[in-house]
């Protein structure tokens, strides 16, 4: 987490960095701060809270002028947020802003502060400033190598030397870090929107390198002080694409964006009507060998992982097992070598997601990563990577993510189905037409669903706690429903499979509390039907989603929201903008920040 912007060349500082920090605000919003190389001398500003309050601090403050500077939008981990715990950390010569946690920073202070080194923050971070300071003696480079073997942990750091003006340093460990290229300007950040407006060209910092960004270009270095030849990307997401186009927030303009997003991702995934979803080093034969497939994410990545589990097993009778990433790890998890792990992560920086997938090639099983972001750490490590085309997504609240990667997951069922032999080729060809289909069809349904959904989240808006049931795949998109509504809204809910609610649950069940009831999938609809009718005659107000030709007695439901005739598998597909607009909804009317939301960062980069 944490936003980190760094800039150098012929123009204001404190403007880019301002505008780039905007931009990565997603990524942590506590506090923000700039320090600028300002009449040779750095000049700090932070202030606790977002950018338009360090904004207004500047406005009496004032603005540092420089054509130099680094800047940070926080996450709070080591310490509340509050001023002294905001970026830029300054030790001696040193100020530096960091992204990720520092493990060791305990008794690496302990041993500066018996070197005369205080303190005036509770952060991990302003350890490695005055350790950095102590390592210093004129050779910047030599001084970050030394650092990086003695900090342990996560780390993106942007560094300032007071007696080296004008000049960036930058260095990374598990935290993301992009070195934007321009002439007569460098920039570095965490995240490519910070810099799109200046340039598309970047390097991608690898672990153990160095870049050093002056007005005149950028060189990266090895910790040995090697110059090192670099690939230069070039990003082809639109300005636009990375801001609002117009909707009141990220997030409604991502719903609206789904069905571009998922035409995005379908089509360069099917080849002569069949789904081409391998990665060359994942051949037909090795798939057709997998006998047992893991899949591990956060939040919702694993909730899409949920959907792809029921096609998996469905399409091509392949056992699946979802973890969420956090627990993977630390369970002793049983993976062969003959297994397929696949993580999915729209920014494919998720700590945790990240170690799930470096334990997994560890134990010797393939890992594919189902991921968003080209060049990010997740699919680089991954053995194969089958990207989803979303373009950026800003609202923390994950949207069209969630349907692109329930995309690929169905693609990549039905690939698996043709290798393992369970449907033949024509019966693969005619699920994959009804996938590609889909986008078309969920551009009307958005358009359809907004209203229903405004309406249902007026009714809800005062509730202090909601309901969502549902069966088979009903149930998997409603934790996702369910995640949605308590992240944006603030409302207590909880998912549950309509089945299991008389063994517990229903006791919460009392007069007018709202049940979302998801029944689509067809073979089970009877039996939901009798637990609409039992969470009914305890005083719920229903809202059932179902199919336009289910035959259902007025009588079970409150409000009655109807599906097109879809079939049960990517009947999910379609009901995703439903909960997603729903959550949106509640949020708007309950007065949230939508966009983003409390104790909440965008890329979970820490563990
Ligand atoms: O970038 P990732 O897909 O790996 O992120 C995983 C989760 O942190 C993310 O999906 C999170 O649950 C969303 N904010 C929920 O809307």
């Amino acid at each position: 987490m944490c936003g980190i912007v760094g800039y150098v060349g012929s123009k204001e500082a404190a403007d880019i960095l301002i505008s780039g920090l905007r931009r990565l605000e997603y990524r942590g919003y506590d506090s923000a701060g700039i320090a600028v190389f300002s009449d040779g001398e750095i000049a700090v500003r932070k202030e606790k809270g977002r950018l338009s309050d360090l904004e207004e601090y500047m406005k009496s403050a004032g603005t540092p002028y420089g054509n130099c500077g680094i800047g940070h939008t926080r996450w709070a981990t080591h310490g509340e947020p509050s001023y002294a715990n905001s970026h830029p950390h300054s030790a001696g010569r040193v100020t530096l802003v960091h992204n990720g946690i520092i493990e060791n920073y305990i008794e690496l202070k302990k041993d500066l502060e018996k070197g005369g080194y205080t303190f005036a923050s509770e952060t991990d971070t302003e350890t490695a400033a005055a350790l950095l300071d102590r390592l210093y003696k004129g050779e910047p480079i030599k001084a970050i190598a030394e650092l990086t073997r003695k900090i342990r942990g996560s780390y993106a750091l942007a560094i300032l030397f007071s007696d080296r003006p004008d000049e960036i340093y930058a260095v990374r460990r598990d935290s993301p870090l992009i070195v934007g290229l321009s002439n007569g300007e460098s920039f570095v950040a965490s995240d490519i929107p910070a810099v799109l407006k200046y340039t598309r060209r970047y390097y991608l910092l690898d672990e153990n390198e160095i870049a050093v960004l002056k007005e005149s270009g950028v060189s990266v270095l090895s910790l040995e002080g090697e110059s090192i030849d670099k690939e230069v990307f070039e990003a082809n997401w639109s300005l636009e694409a990375a801001e609002k186009g117009g909707f009141e927030h990220f997030m409604l303009k991502e719903i609206y964006e789904e069905p571009e997003a998922l035409k995005n991702t379908i089509s360069p995934h099917m080849i002569g009507g069949l789904p081409d979803v391998l990665n060359l080093s994942l051949g037909d034969k090795r798939l057709a060998a997998v006998n047992k497939i893991h899949i591990v994410g956060c939040g919702t990545a694993m909730h899409a992982g949920l959907i792809g589990k029921t096609a998996i097993e469905k399409l091509a009778r392949t056992p699946v097992e979802v973890s969420v990433a956090s627990e993977f790890r630390y369970v002793n998890p049983i993976v062969d070598k003959n297994d397929l792990v696949i993580v999915i992560s729209q920014s494919g920086e998720t700590a945790d997601t990240l170690a799930a997938l470096r334990l997994a090639k560890k134990m010797g099983a393939y890992t594919l990563a189902v991921v968003n972001v080209v060049g990010s750490s997740i699919a680089r490590e991954a053995d194969g990577a089958l990207f989803t085309s979303a373009g950026p997504e800003i609202a923390v609240a994950s949207t069209k993510a969630y349907s692109v990667q329930s995309a690929v997951m169905y693609l990549f069922a039905l690939r698996l189905a043709l290798v393992k032999g369970t449907m033949n080729e024509n019966e693969v060809a005619e699920k994959s037409a009804e996938l590609a289909a889909m986008p078309k069809l969920i551009e009307r349904l958005i358009r359809d669903l907004d209203p229903t959904c405004k309406k249902l989240a007026e009714q809800n808006k005062n509730t202090e706690s909601l309901f969502f049931i549902g069966r088979g795949m009903d149930y998997s998109l409603s934790v996702e429903g369910s995640l949605k509504l308590k992240e944006i809204s603030y409302i207590h809910s909880e998912a549950y499979a309509a089945g299991e609610l008389k063994h517990g649950t229903i006791s919460l069940v009392t007069d007018g509390v709202p049940v979302i009831a998801i029944a689509t999938q067809t073979p089970l609809f009877e039996k939901m039907i009798s637990n609409v009718k039992e969470v009914k005659a305890r005083g719920a107000a229903v809202t059932l989603v179902c199919r336009t030709d289910a035959a259902i007695a007025d009588d079970v439901y409150d409000n009655l929201v109807l599906m097109p005739e879809i079939s049960d598998l990517f009947m999910p597909l379609a009901l995703a903008p439903f909960i997603q607009l729903f959550a949106y909804h509640t949020s708007v009317i309950r007065g949230c920040d939508v966009d983003k939301p409390r104790n909440l960062a965008k890329s979970v980069t820490v563990e």
